[in-house]
């Protein structure tokens, strides 16, 4: 038998079904083992992406988490939006634990810049919203991609034209500021400081920058085999997510062909990481939450915590709708279910089969934020395992129940499962055959 995710295909992508936090990073750290380059396409350091080994957990919020693995090389491309500060901690960070990033870490020129006005804008904005906030990251994610959308905002290739990036900067900072004041006053940005970041920003990366689309295709060319990195989850995608609460960028695969540059059809395979329950952090509609004490019971035992804020996060049954939903939209082929050693303890577990919205159920996922607000999930009851399966490694000596949970989730979403999470170690997995 052929393990179905252990044999490399040439390009592939792993992105989150649900509302991020699904534990991409591990998936993606397993699968670089046979991967030679790994490219993140959207979002910034709004991610928190969790890999443990060796003893020790790192979190990555920029760069895709191929780089724990020397053979690999690191592409951040255009879609994503870049913190200078924040981006050289993290370079600090990995420096500090003996990982290089010399030719093996690439940021593309069109990538855009967060810059202190954008933190700055977002914090007004959520403060204005009160009980309607959005209950961001508050990294300046939106307020970043608007200035792309607006065709304002500041690109890396632009640190390489210090002339362009002072005039570019100079004007920005006195529109957000003239903003700022029609808003009342919370705060001001100032062009030298900001310029003075900049340029150092952009001597320590200079050698990184490249027309990293025109890179992965010779690549691939070569025959080198290429993993794609998604950030945050299929919910939260700007256009297909549960707006507006959500983040500012295509978080689905569409994303991946804008974010890399690189065409839709190059993709061998898709693989939609599940978690075995699911969580939010931030507001917004979650059908399947558990407000009660087995809402913190699992997040408890899940730890689910923000990796970015430390935000508690919001957490429910397993969504068979969302999972239908992120299947339909993304193409997925095959799942990776993360987390299941979580449910270990609980005398059974239910499953959300299906969405009644007055009196009526729905045959899919809906799209308006006023029925989703008031859909009544239905549930299947099923027995739990009451067994401790971390150190588990084959599917066939997980205890019953275990099993016939996963079936379910199969079943529901219609595609085969991987790869089964048990634990947080790279060796605490089951790969599926
Ligand atoms: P933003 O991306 O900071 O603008 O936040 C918008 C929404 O997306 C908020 O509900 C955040 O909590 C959520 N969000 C953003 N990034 C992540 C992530 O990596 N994991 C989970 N939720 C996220």
């Amino acid at each position: 038998m052929v393990a179905l995710l252990k044999d490399a295909v040439p390009v592939q992508a792993v992105l989150g079904t649900q509302w991020g936090d699904e534990g991409k990073g591990k998936v993606v750290d397993l699968l670089g083992e046979t991967a030679d380059i790994v490219a993140r396409y959207q979002g910034g350091p709004n991610a928190g992406h969790t890999v443990e080994f060796d003893g020790e957990c790192f979190i990555l919020h920029h760069i895709p988490t191929g780089i724990l693995r020397p053979h690999i090389t690191c592409v951040i491309g255009n879609g994503l939006v870049i913190n200078p500060d924040s981006f050289q901690e993290e370079i600090a960070f990995l420096k500090g634990k003996g990982i290089s990033i010399d030719k093996r870490l690439w940021i593309s020129q069109n990538a855009h810049l967060i810059l202190p006005y954008h933190h700055l804008i977002e914090k007004v904005a959520e403060e204005d919203k009160g009980s309607e906030t959005l209950g961001t990251t508050g990294r300046g994610i939106g307020p970043a991609y608007a200035d792309k959308a607006s065709r304002v905002g500041i690109r890396v290739g632009d640190l390489l034209d210090p002339g362009r990036l002072a005039e570019k900067v100079a004007w920005n900072v006195q529109m957000k500021n003239g903003i700022l004041e029609d808003v009342g006053g919370k705060g001001s940005v100032n062009v030298k400081s900001i310029l003075d970041s900049l340029r150092y920003f952009g001597e320590r990366i200079k050698a990184c920058i490249t027309d990293t689309s025109w890179m992965l295709h010779q690549e691939i060319q070569k025959g080198k085999r290429l993993l794609v990195e998604g950030a945050q989850g299929t919910l939260l995608d700007i256009d297909f997510g549960t707006y507006p609460f959500v983040t500012s960028s295509n978080t689905t695969i569409g994303g991946m062909a804008t974010g890399l540059g690189l065409p839709p059809r190059k993709l061998d395979r898709i693989i939609g990481v599940i978690k075995a329950y699911t969580t939010r952090v931030g507001n917004g509609p979650l059908p399947t939450e558990l407000k009660g004490a087995m809402g913190e019971k699992i997040r408890e035992m899940g730890g689910e915590y923000g990796a970015t804020t430390g935000r508690p996060r919001r957490c429910g049954w397993f969504d068979g709708m969302v999972a239908q939903y992120a299947v339909r939209l993304n193409g997925i082929d095959v799942l990776a279910v993360t987390k299941l050693d979580v449910l270990d303890t609980l005398d059974e577990v239910q499953v959300c089969i299906g969405y009644e919205y007055r009196g009526k159920a729905l045959d899919h996922f809906p799209l308006t934020m006023s029925v989703l607000d008031e859909v009544e999930p239905i549930y299947d009851t099923m027995p739990g395992w009451k067994t401790t399966i971390s150190d588990f490694k084959r599917y066939d000596d997980l205890p019953k129940p275990a099993r016939d949970y996963l079936e379910r989730i199969q079943t529901i979403a219609g595609i085969p499962i991987g790869i089964v999470s048990v634990g947080a170690n790279r060796d605490q997995t089951i790969w599926m055959e």
